[in-house]
């Protein structure tokens, strides 16, 4: 830390005066800064590390609306809180949300533990979740580090190293733990939030003449700001080709749930498979379904791009008359689901499974089943990578 030039920072409380001054004249009106209820500032901070704060308000009181409690949260089933979660990404995140969830009402009485330590033990709860719960709710003057801290850490400091190394992070905590009100932790992490987004941009030019700390910043004083933070270059994403189906049978559209493991686990989407397929491939292996294609038309390319992988995609509607293979016929009218996602019967139609999957064949399995634009629309998780032909759709 010696050579972070610390001491140049030596006026703490003039630090942290200048900005909670700032913050109090700034800060944002945001819909979970009403009170500092834990439940409510939990679900805003995984929300938030999801996307930006604009898209979060829509999501967040949509949410609370639907989940008032946190007893509201445990009881729901899988499809309805991920179909509130649909199109912010990282799935995995609002399942840990409910595995805590379930937690606090059967173990803790539906009460959050109140400090950071207890709060770490809880499924998702990283870190930084834990600190800004901490700090908000509960007053633990602790610095709650995300990107925008990192960034200003970065700036005031010139640091030299990648803001992605870990020994960073811990850097950016020390150095932050010692500036922070013990009175205010909660609106000292806030105002460095807000400072860090509508301040200390990050991909447009900074507004370092309005900054209530550019007194104390080091990039600032030197005319480097450009440079920092420091970043390593960025690994490659894998790129991926697939086909999509909108496949027409009844006025009704063919969806498939995905398997409960890997990428998008047990979310809905339009059959698909790796590669691009011509018209007469894919005629082929629609025919080989079991559907009879009567009509074909080819869509527009969309891609979606993952932290790790990007998806190009080409995409079919195929219109689709009486079955050609009885079997279809019994798997579509087998799988009629209620709300909770169960399906109503669980026949497995092995037999019709083409067994390949991911690979090379598209497969109607158990888990394919018809359904109206409405349930499109309403009911069933779609993830956004397929949001290009979801509205197409509707
Ligand atoms: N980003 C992450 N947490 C936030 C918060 N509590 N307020 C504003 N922006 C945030």
């Amino acid at each position: 830390m010696n050579s972070l030039k610390l001491n140049y920072l030596k006026q703490t409380e003039l630090f942290s005066n200048n900005l909670l001054n700032w913050y109090e004249n700034n800060a944002r009106i945001l819909p979970w800064r009403k009170n500092t209820d834990p439940y409510t500032v939990w679900v805003s901070e995984i929300m938030l590390q999801q996307t930006q704060v604009k898209t979060v308000n829509f999501y967040f009181i949509r949410f609370m609306q639907a989940f008032p409690k946190i007893e509201d949260f445990a009881n729901s089933s899988e499809d309805n809180y991920l179909k509130l979660w649909e199109g912010l990404g990282y799935y995995s995140r609002v399942r840990n949300m409910h595995k805590t969830a379930k937690i606090i009402v059967d173990q803790f009485a539906g009460k959050f533990p109140n400090n950071y330590d207890d709060l770490l033990k809880l499924p998702g709860i990283g870190p930084y979740t834990a600190a800004a719960i901490a700090s908000i709710c509960f007053n633990q003057a602790l610095p709650a580090i995300d990107g925008n801290l990192m960034r200003i850490f970065s700036r005031l400091n010139c640091y030299p190293q990648d803001i992605k190394l870990n020994k960073t992070k811990q850097e950016a905590f020390q150095f932050f733990e010692k500036l922070i009100d013990v009175n205010k932790p909660g609106e000292f992490n806030q105002a460095l939030m807000d400072l860090g987004s509508s301040i200390c941009l990050a991909k447009t030019e900074p507004l370092c003449k309005t900054c209530p700390i550019q007194n104390f910043c080091l990039a600032y004083q030197d005319d480097v700001i450009n440079l920092f933070p420091k970043r390593s270059s960025i690994k490659k994403r894998k790129i991926e080709k697939r086909t999509i189906f909108l496949i027409h049978h009844d006025h009704k559209i063919l969806l498939g749930k995905r398997p409960h493991y890997g990428l998008l686990a047990n979310l809905y989407e339009f059959p698909n498979i790796k590669g691009h397929l011509s018209q007469g491939q894919t005629i082929k292996i629609i025919t080989k379904t079991g559907f009879n294609p009567i009509r074909i038309k080819e869509l527009e390319p969309s891609k979606h791009i993952f932290s790790h992988l990007e998806w190009q995609m080409i995409a079919y509607e195929i219109w689709t008359d009486e079955f050609s293979n009885s079997n279809v016929k019994n798997i579509l009218e087998d799988n009629s689901r209620d709300f909770s996602g169960q399906d109503k019967k669980t026949k497995k139609a092995s037999s019709f499974n083409l067994n390949e999957r991911d690979d090379a064949y598209l497969t109607l399995n158990q888990d394919c089943f018809l359904s109206c634009l409405e349930d499109i629309k309403n009911k069933w998780s779609i993830p956004s990578a397929f949001n290009f032909y979801k509205e197409y759709l509707l």
